[in-house]
């Protein structure tokens, strides 16, 4: 089977053909194109500009994806494409591209959601090798840890989710940014400050690690930034210090989200952790985790993405669309429609 994935949720435009063959996946041609540079000027992803970008490129993406998969568009077999969360403009260039295909080409049409996809960036193999991914990893507990959401999913199967903690102010890698701004770093601040950690010591400062130890499992990152902030207009810190506190930020933030995964892994009894969103590339969290888990629930598999698929892209869409598929799960194209709010395990507004 070959599926068609279309990605237009922030600020990537992204274009993938993903097959699958009797058990595994090969990303036959992965087309992506960040406005990254564009919105640095900014601070930050502006809609418009963002939905403009996406115009200009997703047909030309569109042509380089299936040229490099060598393949022509009557032998797409599914079409997957982000129909939210996510800025409705950008959505929408996605959306109405897969909506046109869809009644053109007389294929179906799978509307993904874009957290789901991240979870199914597991799935998808490293260049010219399988994936590890156990025959049966259900029940499994996803971390969902992206630019703008951070949250514990329960995942039953195929397409069942349940929240079961979120953050409740901002998102992790919202956190990663607002810190890389205020140490002076490039957009989007994330990588920059796992970056610059790595010179640094992380137990420099101690900064705090906002509900570590209340019972729930929801998260909180804002009075972690607001500490960074006020640790920096209280002290002058010369170039040489910013390692420390990038180290030390990181530190905290990995701590909250690694304490947070275990009291769930204890309260949830599940095969397989899987990490998904952005921030999964960063590799203090990566290897905190497995040796979390590795120590305290060793019978777990804990599964991380491949740092190509970690941040947002088509061939997870196309992923998480191949098993929507399997079940017949399509959306016709007159109906479907972009839903910026849709959460995870909820049946979509517009649906
Ligand atoms: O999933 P994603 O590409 O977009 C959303 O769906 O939001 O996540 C982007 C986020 C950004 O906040 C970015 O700074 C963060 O992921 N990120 C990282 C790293 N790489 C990307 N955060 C921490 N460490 C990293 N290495
Ligand atoms: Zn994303």
């Amino acid at each position: 089977m070959l599926i068609l994935g279309i990605e237009t949720s922030c600020d990537e435009t992204s274009i993938a053909v993903l097959e699958r063959t009797h058990d595994h996946f090969v990303v036959r041609s992965h087309f992506l194109a960040s406005q990254v540079k564009t919105h640095a000027k900014y601070g930050g992803v502006v809609p418009e500009v963002a939905a403009r970008m996406h115009l200009e490129v997703i047909l030309p993406g569109l042509r380089a994806a299936l040229k490099q998969a060598r393949i022509s568009l009557p032998d797409v077999d599914v079409i997957a494409v982000t129909a939210g969360p996510g800025l409705i403009t950008s959505l929408l260039v996605g959306v109405e591209t897969a909506r046109t295909l869809a009644w053109s080409l007389n294929k179906p049409l799978v509307a993904v959601n874009h957290l789901e996809g991240h979870l199914y960036a597991n799935w998808l193999p490293e260049k010219n090798r399988k994936t590890f991914v156990p025959q049966q990893p259900f029940p499994a507990l996803g971390l969902l840890v992206s630019g703008g959401h951070t949250e514990l999913v329960l995942v039953r199967n195929h397409g069942q989710y349940r929240l079961i903690g979120q953050t409740r102010d901002d998102a992790a890698g919202e956190v990663f940014d607002k810190v890389g701004k205020l140490l002076g770093l490039g957009y989007p601040g994330g990588p920059f400050v796992s970056q610059l950690a790595k010179r640094g010591n992380p137990t420099a400062i101690r900064f705090p690690r906002p509900m570590l130890n209340s019972p729930n499992l929801d998260f909180s990152f804002a009075g972690l930034k607001t500490s960074v902030r006020y640790f920096l207009d209280r002290h002058i810190i010369q170039p040489g210090n910013k390692p420390d506190v990038a180290a030390s930020f990181q530190a905290a933030a990995v701590d909250v989200l690694v304490h947070k995964t275990l009291r769930a892994l204890k309260r949830h009894n599940v095969r397989t952790l899987i990490l998904a969103g952005g921030v999964s590339a960063n590799s203090e969290l990566r290897s905190g985790l497995a040796a979390a888990v590795a120590k305290r629930h060793p019978g777990v598999a804990f599964l991380k993405p491949n740092l190509e698929y970690c941040t947002d892209n088509a061939a997870m869409i196309a992923a998480a669309g191949y098993f929507h598929a399997l079940k017949k799960e399509f959306t016709d194209w007159k109906t479907l429609d972009a839903d910026p709010d849709w959460e995870l395990g909820k049946l979509r507004e517009s649906s």
